[in-house]
């Protein structure tokens, strides 16, 4: 048996329903397919819009009942006839089938061989666990919708955050100058991380001193959306993601001669390698402020929708 988490109705955390159920077999993997003893499953502000009906749900990609997750982390325990270069008993972390049912809340994950690449030893299954979605997130705004370039300026608001705080790491990789918008208590770590100026974005003349200054912002805490645009000087790219987007601060950003960009993560395979290589040279390495057992999924979900997460939160089996 293994435990799982359900959903079969849309609602508060307590819709994260705990169930045991038969435990997947090799015999239930398509070719295709592996299955995946989990250690450490990530949990991301999507899959708490999921669960009230927004997110995924309301795209269709998922209908109920349904098990929550896209981040996954573990040990392979069998492979499909035609799924290659995975074999079991090594470590694997992945983003599940995103954007359809991930079901990486579970102890046994079913994931396409294509969904996974080796885990490097540097991370810990809860590293490993919290980082595909937020990594290849901050990896696709800064190389792909935006090239960051070194010696720009970039802004990251909620640079705190599971997105933000890997997002500071990429761009000071990408040999960016880092502007950080975070909670006070957040500022001493981040310039660990390599911001190179911290600002709280309580701090209201600080932050209107940045007005133009940033050649590139991501924005990604709806309360410092404004902020994020008047940071851009014209003909500066702000990338708008999840609450930090949205199509007023679009129209907004066109009336400022501001290039505006609002992505949605990809699942490119190549994405994935890139920032596990960067993990594994110790550049990318997420850092994970709690983790709850699986079956206290809700109370995971009630303290990522306190807003204020250092870094990420993930369930563990
Ligand atoms: N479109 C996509 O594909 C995609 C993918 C991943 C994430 N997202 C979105 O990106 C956003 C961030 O995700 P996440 O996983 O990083 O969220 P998170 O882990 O919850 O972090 C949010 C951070 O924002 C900070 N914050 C709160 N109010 C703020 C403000 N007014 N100004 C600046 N920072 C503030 C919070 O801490 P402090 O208040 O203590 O600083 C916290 O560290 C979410 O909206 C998510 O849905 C989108």
């Amino acid at each position: 048996m293994a435990i799982r988490i359900i959903q079969r109705r849309f609602g508060g955390p307590e819709t994260l329903e705990v169930v045991e159920v038969e435990s997947p077999t090799a015999s239930d993997l398509g070719p295709d397919e592996v299955l995946v003893a989990a250690a450490a499953a990530g949990v991301n502000p999507i899959d708490v819009m999921t669960r009230t009906g927004g997110g995924m749900a309301a795209t269709g990609a998922i209908t109920l009942p349904f098990t929550p997750g896209w981040d996954v982390a573990g040990t392979v325990r069998a492979v499909g006839a035609g799924a290659t270069g995975l074999a079991p008993g090594q470590r694997v972390l992945g983003l599940a089938r995103f954007p359809r049912e991930g079901a990486a809340y579970a102890e046994r994950v079913i994931v396409p061989a294509a969904d996974l690449v080796p885990t490097p030893d540097i991370l810990t299954e809860e590293q490993a666990g919290a980082f595909p979605m937020a990594a290849m997130t901050a990896w696709q705004a800064f190389t792909d919708t935006a090239s960051v370039e070194a010696g720009q300026r970039v802004l990251i608001t909620g640079a705190g955050g599971g997105v933000g705080h890997l997002a500071v790491r990429l761009a000071r990789h990408l040999g960016a100058h880092v502007i950080a918008l975070a909670s006070e208590g957040k500022h001493a770590w981040l310039r660990e991380l390599g911001a190179g100026e911290t600002i709280d974005y309580r701090d209201a003349t600080a932050v209107s001193a940045l007005e133009g200054t940033a050649d590139v912002a991501l924005s990604l805490a709806a309360g410092s959306r404004d902020a994020a645009l008047r940071a851009v000087r014209p003909s500066g790219v702000l990338i708008g993601l999840g609450a930090g987007a949205g199509t007023e601060i679009a129209a907004q950003a066109e009336g400022a001669g501001v290039r505006y960009a609002a992505t949605h993560v990809h699942t490119q395979r190549e994405w994935l390698e890139r920032v596990v290589a960067l993990a594994a040279s110790g550049d990318l390495v997420p850092h994970v402020s709690a983790s709850f057992a699986l079956t206290e999924a809700a109370a995971a979900h009630r303290a990522l929708e306190q807003g204020h997460t250092t870094g990420k939160i993930v369930l563990t089996c």
